[in-house]
């Protein structure tokens, strides 16, 4: 059963999963972190992904069936968090298409301000050891430049730089947007305010959980 998280790039939806998945025994499914370790590995995928994801526009939308299907695997009675996809209609139209081993129960759209998505942009540093997600203001690590769970380096996301950014935000308008309104129309949208503390938003998202009835 699926949990689709939704919203803007920045608006923190990493962050939530990976609290969801320690505290509230989902599994995240995130279709960035997939494309990430192609373009580490140097796959085929990872070669045709690398240059689109550090332009901020969408990789397409076949490449995305290949990672979901890798990524969702087979057992029906996991709860599992979709992070970032889908990101356009017929995406969502796809996942309809799994609807049988994979039902998405609800459509929760993480909504934070442009001004703020772009504060948690370009603050944002990542592990490059073990993947872990800091600000350098926000959520700092301990000590600046070196990651808490692992002592890997820190660094900036190479989509994270102005430009990239600037595009990511002008396709969720056009493109992720439209999403909303089609999980609206199947009753399945809930929106959660993605303003506040990390723990603040946690409790928010685990309120709207809390009402639904998984398998
Ligand atoms: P993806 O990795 O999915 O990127 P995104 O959607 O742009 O989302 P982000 O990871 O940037 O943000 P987030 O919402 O997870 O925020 P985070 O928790 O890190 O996709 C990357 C690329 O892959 C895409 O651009 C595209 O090219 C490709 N791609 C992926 N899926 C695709 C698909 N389905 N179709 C086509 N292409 C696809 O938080 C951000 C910062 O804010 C962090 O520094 C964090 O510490 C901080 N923060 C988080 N919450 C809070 C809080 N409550 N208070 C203060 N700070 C906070």
């Amino acid at each position: 059963m699926i949990v689709v998280l939704t919203g803007a790039p920045g608006a923190g939806k990493g962050t939530q999963a990976d609290l969801l998945a320690a505290k509230e025994g989902f599994r995240k499914v995130s279709t960035g972190d997939a494309l990430r370790k192609h373009v580490r590995m140097k796959s085929p995928i990872g070669q045709q992904a690398e240059a689109v994801m550090a332009r901020g526009e969408l990789v397409s939308d076949e490449i995305l069936f290949e990672i979901l299907r890798e990524e969702l695997g087979l057992d029906s009675g996991e709860r599992i968090l979709l992070d970032g996809y889908p990101r356009n209609v017929a995406q969502a139209k796809t996942l309809d298409s799994l609807n049988e081993t994979h039902p998405v129960v609800v459509a929760i759209h993480l909504d934070v301000d442009a001004v703020e998505l772009v504060n948690r942009l370009s603050g944002r540093r990542v592990c490059g050891n073990c993947g872990a997600t800091y600000h350098v203001t926000l959520t700092p690590p301990m000590t600046a430049g070196v990651c808490d769970k692992c002592g890997g380096q820190l660094q900036q996301r190479s989509d994270d730089r102005e430009d990239s950014v600037r595009t990511r935000l002008s396709v969720y308008e056009s493109t992720t947007k439209p999403v909303l309104e089609y999980y609206r129309g199947k009753g399945l949208y809930q929106r959660v305010d993605g303003l506040g503390s990390t723990e603040e938003v946690f409790g928010k998202l685990k309120g709207s959980l809390s009402g639904l009835k998984f398998r």
